[in-house]
């Protein structure tokens, strides 16, 4: 938590400040209800014109759990979860419909072009489909259940596709695992993830850039995490350099910007 705030201590809030990935999930299904009430939450977020650009597919099938681990950068937990929401940000579903209306005739009729979905649409779904990942996020933890993200989904366009049925107006924008946490500690006690100063996040009025003085201040808690790797590892002088190698430059990021670019040029072609 931040060094100078102190988080509400009222438990309605605990879903927020105390919040944190969970990654190692006891065994047991979700309940039926549970496994409702979580879409249910999702489906509360506010949407673009309330249009719900978005899809939430449930991947219950246990083999296709296993492809995800390899697909989404060999990450095991996945098999383990009892629940794995995909959240696919969907125009297709609105097109088909304008197509089921009619539009494309009317607007022939009326000597109109037909707007076909393009980059705009694509961001306003993710937008849609993101926000209410993040309902559904916030709604299991109020129930007890942990969850992660999995932004690897992105990567793989054509492999999702073909698993998924995935139409050309579609796109997964973000995958989340659910399931009891296998740790007992109570929310409040939680060890939770520190997140940068405020100061250096919140800017009122206009942008600012980080200078050196902010910079060591955001990357203290990095550094210290770090610093024995980077003891080890003539490579790296600091952990912007690691931090680099290991996420950003790193080979399942060039295969994220390989699907990603791959979906836009479909999505807009
Ligand atoms: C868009 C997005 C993608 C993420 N992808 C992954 C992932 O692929 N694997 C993983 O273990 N955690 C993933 N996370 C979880 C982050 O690592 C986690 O939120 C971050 O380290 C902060 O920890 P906290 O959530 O416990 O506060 C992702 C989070 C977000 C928001």
């Amino acid at each position: 938590m931040s060094k100078n705030f102190i988080p509400p201590t009222d438990p309605k809030f605990h879903s927020i400040f105390y919040r944190r990935s969970v990654r190692q999930y006891k065994p047991e299904p979700l309940t039926e209800k549970e496994i409702q009430t979580i879409i249910q939450g999702a489906m509360r977020a506010p949407t673009a014109g309330n249009m719900m650009m978005y899809t939430i597919l449930e991947v219950k099938d246990q083999a296709m759990k296993e492809r995800l681990v390899k697909t989404c950068d060999n990450q095991p937990f996945i098999a383990k979860a009892p629940l794995v929401l995909i959240f696919l940000a969907d125009i297709q579903r609105l097109y088909d419909y304008y197509a089921f209306c009619g539009v494309p005739e009317k607007c022939s009729a009326r000597n109109i072009d037909y707007r076909t979905p393009k980059e705009a649409d694509m961001l306003l779904a993710s937008c849609d489909a993101l926000i209410a990942a993040q309902n559904a996020v916030t709604t299991a933890e109020a129930l007890g259940i942990g969850s992660c993200y999995i932004g690897d989904i992105m990567e793989n366009l054509e492999e999702h596709r073909t698993m998924f049925n995935l139409p050309r107006w579609v796109f997964p924008i973000t995958m989340v695992c659910f399931g009891y946490s296998k740790s007992t500690v109570p929310p409040e006690k939680r060890k939770l993830i520190p997140r940068f100063p405020q100061h250096t996040i919140h800017y009122q009025d206009h942008y600012r850039h980080m200078g050196p003085a902010d910079f060591k201040e955001m990357y203290s808690a990095s550094d210290e995490q770090y610093k024995n790797i980077i003891k080890e590892n003539s490579e790296y002088d600091n952990s912007g350099q690691l931090m680099y190698f290991r996420k950003t430059g790193a080979d399942f990021t060039k295969e994220m910007e390989r699907s990603v670019k791959l979906a836009i040029k479909d999505w807009i072609a």
